[in-house]
């Protein structure tokens, strides 16, 4: 007789997908181009069936928006469609997303914030530029009262922290 083989020690379900939210304040400049970035190079990858990817705002002034124009047109400048309709950051997101990047420091603490007030959140905060390899764990500058060139830098810097 043969032994029985180890249990492996991890495990991934592939039936089950990866949810990751990328959240900003406004939900229409940041993080959509996050958003963006991320399921365009998922795509490339050939990697869309194992991910859901959303993104949201902290505030709501925006909510049922497109993302900036100004935005829009950088991302289509790189080869990128933006997509995504502001919506702003709701309990749920909290049991159902795996990973919440938030784009600022300010954005995580009124993630944190929200969170403390729960008690069954699955999610991990992890700020977006903990995977910017130039720059660790610095903010996504916010380009909204800012000018063009605010918008190329955040296209700059979320190519990278995506990647
Ligand atoms: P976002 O940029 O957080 O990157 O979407 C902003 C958009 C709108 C405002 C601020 C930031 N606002 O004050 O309306």
């Amino acid at each position: 007789m043969h032994a029985n083989k180890p249990a492996p020690l991890t495990t991934f379900n592939f039936m089950q997908k990866l949810r990751i939210l990328f959240v900003c304040l406004g939900n229409i400049c940041r993080s959509p181009m996050a958003e963006g970035l991320f399921t365009h190079k998922v795509s490339e990858a050939g990697l869309t069936d194992f991910f859901e990817i959303d993104s949201c705002g902290t505030g709501a002034w925006h909510a049922g928006e497109r993302a900036d124009v100004r935005m829009r047109e950088t991302a289509d400048s790189h080869g990128i469609a933006l997509t995504s309709i502001a919506r702003q950051v709701q309990t749920t997101d909290f049991s159902r997303f795996d990973y919440i990047l938030p784009m600022d420091d300010s954005n995580l603490i009124n993630l944190q914030r929200f969170v403390s007030r729960m008690n069954n959140a699955k999610a991990t905060l992890v700020k977006m530029r903990f995977f910017d390899s130039e720059q660790p764990n610095a903010d996504v500058p916010d380009p909204y009262y800012g000018g063009a060139d605010g918008f190329e830098e955040v296209y700059r810097i979320l190519d990278r922290s995506t990647q």
